[in-house]
């Protein structure tokens, strides 16, 4: 199964990056795969530094800032005891992790990784379909650079509904944050069409 969770990793120069990734987990979580495509900087930090830190989560504003860019203002972390890494303060669980051996032979990664190192900080929400619809907002909001923007947006006001009736302001705006991205990306693809040769 998929587990949707946040990843924390260490660049070469000891920079936090935070992004949220779907490994391949089974019951137990000893150990589980990442899937990072080769252009994230989870990838990149993961092959200079094969430590970081999964965390388990119902925050889907964190969630959804770090989808789109660098987390501002940094989030609160405390250092991982049994990798070299940071661990988030507001998480539920969370696994260190180290990684075992990595396939890089296709555009997507396959990173398997081994848990060393776990802990409990407070309990999760429960299901809330507004937040579901956050998580499902964001990972289209990383594909508004390749994907059709049209089929997106009409995914984009069926899941607002959702977040609409059943969410709290964190995930009003969560999903405000990632709408305003596609909105952006529609924007440049039409200025694009209109000038051609022009970058976008
Ligand atoms: C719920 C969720 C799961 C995701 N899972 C993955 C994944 O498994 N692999 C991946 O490369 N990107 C995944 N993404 C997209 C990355 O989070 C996104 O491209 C991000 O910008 C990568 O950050 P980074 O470049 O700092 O590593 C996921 C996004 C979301 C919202």
């Amino acid at each position: 199964m998929i587990l949707e969770g946040i990843v924390t990793t260490l660049s070469p120069t000891g920079i936090l990056n935070i992004a949220p990734m779907g490994p391949e987990v089974e019951t137990g979580l000893e150990r589980f795969v990442l899937r990072p495509f080769r252009t994230a900087q989870t990838y990149q930090n993961l092959k200079a530094h094969p430590e970081g830190v999964l965390h388990v989560t119902d925050d889907v504003l964190l969630l959804a800032q770090a989808a789109l860019g660098p987390v501002e203002p940094p989030r609160p972390c405390f250092p991982a005891s049994h990798v070299q890494g940071w661990v988030l303060r507001d998480t539920c669980r969370y696994y260190e992790f180290r990684v075992t051996s990595v396939d890089d032979q296709q555009e997507r990664a396959r990173m398997e990784a081994r848990v060393v190192g776990t802990g409990r900080l407070r309990d999760f929400f429960g299901f809330n379909r507004a937040k579901h619809a956050v998580v499902e907002a964001a990972i289209l909001a990383t594909r508004a650079g390749f994907l059709p923007l049209e089929p997106m947006r009409a995914q984009f006001r069926e899941l607002e509904v959702l977040v609409n009736k059943t969410g709290g302001e964190a995930e009003r705006a969560a999903f405000a944050l990632l709408n305003a991205h596609i909105e952006r990306a529609a924007q440049e693809r039409s200025r694009a069409r209109e000038q051609p040769g022009q970058p976008p």
